[in-house]
Formats: C-alpha cells, structure tokens, sequence
C-alpha cells in the first residue's frame, strides 16, 4: 500500500536535514511506539542512522502489553551491533525517571564526549504522534514544543540546551512512502497517521481481528459481552448493539462502531495491547 499521495513535502525536506544533522551528533534518541516497534520503525531513519549510537525509546509503554515490552527490550539489544544500541521503555506519566534513564544512556553512548568534559549532542528523532515532543518537554523540564495527537505537528527543527548540559535537537516525524499493508494498519489504529488516509471501518476491523486473535479477554470485559464473538465484523456488531449504534430498520452502524472500538484502543480504554511481539514469526525473520 502506497501513502506517497498524502507523504508531505516537509517530510522530505526533514529526511534531508536529519541526513546532514546526523553527523554532528554524539547519539540518537529514537522514539517509537511501545505497542508497535517494527511498524514505527522508519526505515529511511535507520538507513540514515547507520552504526550511530542510539537509544531505541519505547513510548507509550502504559498502552502497551508489559511482558511484550519487556521482550522487545531484550530483542532490541539483542540485534545491537557492538552495543551502540540501548532500549528503554518509558511513559509520560514518570517524567523524572524518564530524564534520569536517558541522560544517563546518551552518556553512558558518548564516553569521549564525557571523559572531554563536552556537552553530548543528541538528536531525537521517530515517526509522527510516537511522542517526541512529549518526551522533549519531559526532558526540557517544560514545555518547549507543540504537543498534539495529530500526526508531524513538528514542522521545524529546534535546539534546545537541557539543564543537565546535553544538547538536544528535534526534527518533525517522517514517515516513508512505500509501507507495506500491516504496517499500514498498525499505524493507522495508533493515531501515526492522519485518519484521512483510512477508512476506520479498515482500521477497526484489523484491530477486531488482534483482539480476538491476542486479548479476547479484554475485549469481552470492556464490552460486557457474555461470549468472544466468531469474526471482526461479528465484533463491531457486537459493540455497535451494546452502544445502540443502530440505523433505521434495527441494523447496526459498523461505522460508528468503529469510531468506538479505534479511540477505545487509541486512549488505552481496552488494556494494555501490543500489536507485535517479537516472537511473531512474520516478524522474526
Ligand atoms: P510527536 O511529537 O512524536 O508527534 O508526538 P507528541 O509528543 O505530540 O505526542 C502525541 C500524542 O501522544 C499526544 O497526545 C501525547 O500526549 C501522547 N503521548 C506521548 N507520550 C505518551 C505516553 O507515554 N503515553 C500515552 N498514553 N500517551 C502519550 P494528545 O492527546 O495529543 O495530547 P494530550 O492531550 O494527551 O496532552
């Protein structure tokens, strides 16, 4: 599936000035979205990235399935070249701890830059609506960037200096132009892009056939429904019948149904759920 029709212009013009940052960096700071590392992954940024050191961040992670997270951890640092990757999962909901783990990783990836006694200089860069403003802010100890649930809000790169000395650039989130189908839909139900480009009924069906697949339960209890339904479409007519989402003549509005199941999941309302575990085999190759 191809987003070049909606892939903006400024993303290209932030692929080439994260290219040209790149080598005046000490590390990078690589937000992705705990619930889904490999679909928020941007190739394009690992290619740019090449043997720099980075911390892989895994945000979000109070949305995300905690073993899962912690499986993705020790995948991540597993597949490190000569350990210049760290992974770490954090949340905006512990602030300090959050500033207290990163510093200490971009430091413990910049040893000369330290035993010089130089500021490190660290870039943050991810996919759009992972959080790297939010993490920014956190970082910063106050509000320096636009926060927003809309994805690449982020239009121009800031350079802000942190009280902990490191030196701290951002840049709006990319995506890439040719994505493959399930990534497609991953993104889509986080919120990474924009909700123009699929139709929620697609979005919410994917995520009815995860949660049946993965957390029937979940399903169930947050729907109060008194056995796991046979199919996705099953699913959302299920939700639409216990929301009263009903058309004329008693059928069910799948479409409003969906709109309910994709922020349920989006605001965390169902559980803690990861769309991919390391173990999935379609991932492990
Ligand atoms: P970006 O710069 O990468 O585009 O992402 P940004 O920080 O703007 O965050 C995108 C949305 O994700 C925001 O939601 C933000 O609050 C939310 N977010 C960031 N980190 C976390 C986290 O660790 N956990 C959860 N649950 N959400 C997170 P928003 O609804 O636009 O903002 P707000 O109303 O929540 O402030």
């Amino acid at each position: 599936m191809s987003i070049t029709s909606w892939y903006p212009g400024h993303m290209k013009t932030a692929r080439r000035e994260i290219a040209l940052a790149i080598p005046s960096k000490d590390v990078l700071i690589e937000v992705l979205d705990a619930r889904m590392p490999v679909a928020s992954t941007n190739p394009a940024l690992t290619e740019l990235r090449g043997t720099k050191p980075c911390v892989k961040v895994l945000n979000k992670s109070d949305l995300a399935d905690p073993e899962v997270t912690r499986a993705w951890i020790r995948r991540l640092e597993t597949d490190a070249t000569a350990g210049n990757v760290v992974a770490v999962a954090i949340t905006r909901d512990r602030p300090a701890d959050t500033r207290a783990r990163i510093t200490d990783l971009c430091r413990r990836l910049a040893p000369l830059r330290i035993a010089a006694n130089k500021s490190v200089r660290v870039m943050v860069i991810g996919i759009p609506n992972v959080g790297k403003s939010t993490l920014i802010n956190t970082l910063m100890e106050r509000k320096v960037t636009t926060v927003a649930d809309k994805p690449a809000v982020t239009k121009k790169q800031q350079l802000v200096t942190l009280k902990n000395g490191m030196i701290l650039s951002d840049n709006p989130g990319i995506l890439w132009p040719s994505m493959d189908k399930d990534a497609v839909l991953r993104l889509a139900l986080g919120g990474a892009l924009p909700d123009t480009a699929m139709d929620y009924e697609t979005v919410a069906l994917f995520a009815a056939g995860v949660l049946l697949l993965r957390y029937p339960q979940l399903l169930t209890e947050r729907f109060k429904l008194t056995e796991v339904p046979s199919s996705p479409s099953e699913v959302l007519a299920a939700i639409a019948r216990k929301h009263g989402c009903l058309r004329g003549g008693g059928q069910v509005d799948a479409y409003k149904a969906a709109d309910i199941l994709v922020h349920e999941f989006r605001a965390g309302k169902l559980g803690r759920i990861s769309l991919e575990a390391p173990s999935d085999a379609v991932l492990a190759g």
